[in-house]
């Protein structure tokens, strides 16, 4: 995973738990200051995960999903660095049918960056977002469609979850409601 979800994390980890977050997070991935383009281990963002979850009582499923709405609700180097695609969108909808070609892009700046793929039904009122990685961080994107919702209008989109790629599906499938 590309250095830059780690400096993500590690601004996460400081913001919501302070110090305490912050220790673990270099105890967990031995990282003082990642680079953005550097590819580094994906056990290492699970070994921070699972630390914070224990500093902090909760599931590393449910540290997943908050970690993913940080990252896209309030993290402030994801909205410095990619100012350009939030507000070259003009609500959530719009934001999220542009996600896979973002993820695309990322790759040129981010070159060997193997990003999470998205495809879309759209049903007017609802869009079913199918996603797709080796990863299976479905968790994340969970908190990641919440964002989405925080970051244009204050408040969380509403998700149910079709099929899972953790429970045997091939992909993910989660309808999103506007
Ligand atoms: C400006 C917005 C965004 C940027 C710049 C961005 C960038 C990235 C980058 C750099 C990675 C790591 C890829 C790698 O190291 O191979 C990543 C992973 C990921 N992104 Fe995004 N992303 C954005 C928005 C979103 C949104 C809106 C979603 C969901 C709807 C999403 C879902 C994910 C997930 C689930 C991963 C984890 C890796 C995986 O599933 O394989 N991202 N993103």
């Amino acid at each position: 995973m590309k250095g830059i979800v780690f400096s993500v994390l590690k601004e996460y980890a400081g913001n919501r738990y302070g110090d305490g977050g912050r220790e673990v997070f270099k105890k967990a991935t031995g990282l003082t200051s990642p680079l953005a383009t550097f590819d580094y281990p994906d056990e290492k963002v699970m070994m921070a995960i699972r630390a914070l979850a224990e500093l902090s009582r909760k599931k590393p499923e449910e540290v997943l999903t908050d970690f993913g709405r940080y990252f896209v609700a309030e993290s402030p180097l994801i909205q410095k660095t990619y100012a350009v695609y939030f507000n070259s969108a003009r609500d959530p909808k719009n934001f999220l049918l542009k996600v896979d070609d973002i993820h695309v892009m990322i790759t040129k700046t981010l070159p060997g960056a193997t990003p999470p793929r998205f495809e879309y039904e759209d049903r007017g009122d609802e869009l079913v977002v199918i996603y797709r990685s080796s990863r299976k961080l479905c968790q994340v994107l969970k908190g990641v469609l919440e964002g989405i919702g925080m970051r244009y209008n204050g408040r969380p989109l509403s998700w149910r979850e079709e099929a899972c790629m953790l429970h045997g599906a091939k992909a993910c499938r989660v309808i999103v409601r506007f």
